[in-house]
Formats: structure tokens, C-alpha cells, sequence
């Protein structure tokens, strides 16, 4: 079978975890890189949990850690959604030594040159704040040709999680989202208006309990601590949108990310009036299969 080459871009967290574990087990994508950003905790964090999921799915790509800060704002304090360690509280279950080695090239250089290196062109499932990605496409616009798609996990049309109007990713840094959105690269969007139907149920965590290997031990107390803080997993929306777009229902429209301050800073909108002259930048995902979802996350750790 003829595989898709991807780059995970995320900030693990936990639904970042599930998201990598989920493309790990599709045997339509290729793993090259995972590259990490600051988001759900801070840049030493989300680029140490990278590695221990490397680790533990004895993943075969480069690792390399991306921006320590949004592109203008400042940090803000973590949420404890994802926990302190970024993984759930579960930082214990994981083994103490780190096998796989950090790439000395940063996230954007390693991603342009995958890119550039190519003859075909690659996918990004973006799941964290945009910053990398922002910067990757300002400081080498030449890689937009080489990318397929950019497969996000972020912003929401009509909803919002950090304030009534932004969700995270773009909220973390909406000036990134600002420039991706107008890059002219194609897009696809999973916001949370798609994503708050990613759920589990009880039976599903009784499913992947009873599998019972080295990544159920460890996955599965994971995703119950994030479940009990935040019931929708997210990321791993942004990697079936890639290998099985039947599962969702989707508009094509113009979608833009406010950079303003005040309470919509971060929001995305789209323009649904029928006057709107500017064309589709975006295939916003609106409805999708949670059945299967959920077959796909039970499945994935049935390594
Ligand atoms: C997004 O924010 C993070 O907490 C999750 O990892 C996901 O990418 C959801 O708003
Ligand atoms: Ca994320």
C-alpha cells in the first residue's frame, strides 16, 4: 500500500498522545516526524513527552522540539487539563530513561527540510498552536508547494473553550493561526464544534482496559484523567480527517482568525454570507461518525 508521508506537529498532551497512537496504527501513514510546540505545557514538556511516545510505540522518525513561545503573546499560565506532566498524572508509568535522541535540528528546519527532501508531497496534522507552522511557512514559503494538506486541530465555528468566543490552539497563539489560515496551503479544520463529539464511553475504557498490553497499561489511565477534566480527544480528529475523510461531513468556506484584543482575540469565524466574495481558504469538518471514532481509538492500542 502506497502510504502517506506525515508530520505530527503537537504539544502532547494527552489527546496529542492519542493522536500520534492513533497514526501509529493506521497503515496508511508514515510516520517522518513528530515536532513539538508549547501549548497544553511548556516546550521541555511537550518535547520530553514526544520522546517517551517514540519510546513506547518504538516510533522510527525524527523527534525535534519547535517554538518555546507564541509568535506575540506572552505565556500564559497551564491549565491542568492534561496534568502537570502533560500526560495525565501518568508520567510514573513511563519508563525513566529516554532511549530516543532529540534531533539537533529544530522543529522548522527539520520540517522544511522533510519537506524540500521529498519528491512527493507530505502531510502536517497540526494539533497544537500554530506557531512552528506559522514560522515554517513566513521563513521558507517555498515548502508550500511541497505540502498536501494541513490537517488542524483547532479553533471552532460558533464555540469556544478557553473564553466563550476561542478555543486553545488559537487562542495559545492567534497570530500563527492568523498566517496559516492565510497562506494559501490547503486546509482542513477540525474545531471544536466537530471535535466535542470525540468521545468515549465507559464500555470503550472497559474495551481498552482488557486488552491488556504494555500500551493499554499506560494509555488507558491516561485518557481517563484527561476524560475527566475534558470529555472530547481532539487531536486524533485531525489524523482520521487525513486517512478516512468518509467519516465526516464537511463545508468549504472562507475562515478567519481574530488577532484583535478583547474578548474574541482568537476566534475563528467563517463567512457564510451568500455575498461573501472571498474564496474557500478552509474545509471546515462539521459532522462526524463518533461510532467509529471510537472504534479507531479502541483499535489503536491493540499494538
Ligand atoms: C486542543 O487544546 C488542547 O488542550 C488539546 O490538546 C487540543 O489540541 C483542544 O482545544
Ligand atoms: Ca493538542
Amino acid at each position: 500500500m502506497k502510504k502517506i508521508p506525515l508530520i505530527i506537529d503537537c504539544d502532547p498532551g494527552v489527546d496529542d498522545a492519542f493522536a500520534i497512537i492513533l497514526a501509529n496504527s493506521l497503515e496508511e501513514l508514515d510516520i517522518k516526524a513528530i515536532t513539538t510546540v508549547n501549548g497544553n505545557v511548556g516546550i521541555d514538556l511537550t518535547t520530553r513527552n514526544a520522546l517517551l511516545l517514540a519510546d513506547l510505540l518504538d516510533l522510527d522518525c525524527t523527534v525535534a522540539r519547535g517554538a518555546e513561545v507564541p509568535l506575540v503573546k506572552p505565556l500564559r499560565e497551564k491549565s491542568n487539563t492534561h496534568g502537570s506532566d502533560g500526560l495525565g498524572g501518568c508520567l510514573n508509568l513511563f519508563p525513566k530513561e529516554i532511549r530516543k535522541e532529540l534531533s539537533k535540528e529544530d522543529a522548522v528546519t527539520t520540517i522544511k527540510n522533510i519537506l524540500m527532501d521529498s519528491e512527493e508531497k507530505v502531510t502536517i496534522a497540526a494539533v497544537g498552536p500554530l506557531t512552528n507552522i506559522a514560522l515554517l511557512l513566513k521563513l521558507y514559503p517555498q515548502v508550500k508547494e511541497k505540502i498536501e494538506v494541513i490537517s488542524i486541530m483547532g479553533g471552532a465555528i460558533n464555540n469556544g473553550n478557553v473564553t466563550p468566543c476561542s478555543e486553545f490552539n488559537f487562542y495559545e497563539d492567534p497570530e500563527a493561526a492568523s498566517i496559516v489560515f492565510n497562506s494559501g496551503v490547503p486546509l482542513i479544520m477540525s474545531g471544536l464544534n466537530l471535535t466535542v463529539n470525540a468521545t468515549l464511553t465507559e464500555e470503550n475504557l472497559n474495551e481498552m482496559k482488557a486488552i491488556g498490553n504494555k500500551l493499554s497499561e499506560i494509555a488507558v489511565p491516561m485518557i481517563s484523567d484527561y476524560i475527566s477534566k475534558d470529555a472530547a480527544i481532539h487531536d486524533p480528529c485531525a489524523i482520521l480527517a487525513i486517512t478516512h475523510p468518509e467519516m465526516f461531513e464537511s463545508e468549504d468556506l472562507y475562515v478567519q482568525i481574530d488577532t484583535r484584543e478583547g474578548i474574541t482575540r482568537g476566534m475563528s469565524y467563517a463567512d457564510y454570507r451568500s455575498k461573501n466574495t472571498n474564496p474557500p481558504n478552509c474545509k471546515v469538518l462539521t459532522k462526524m461518525d463518533t461510532t467509529k471514532f471510537r472504534e479507531f481509538i479502541v483499535n489503536s492500542i491493540k499494538l
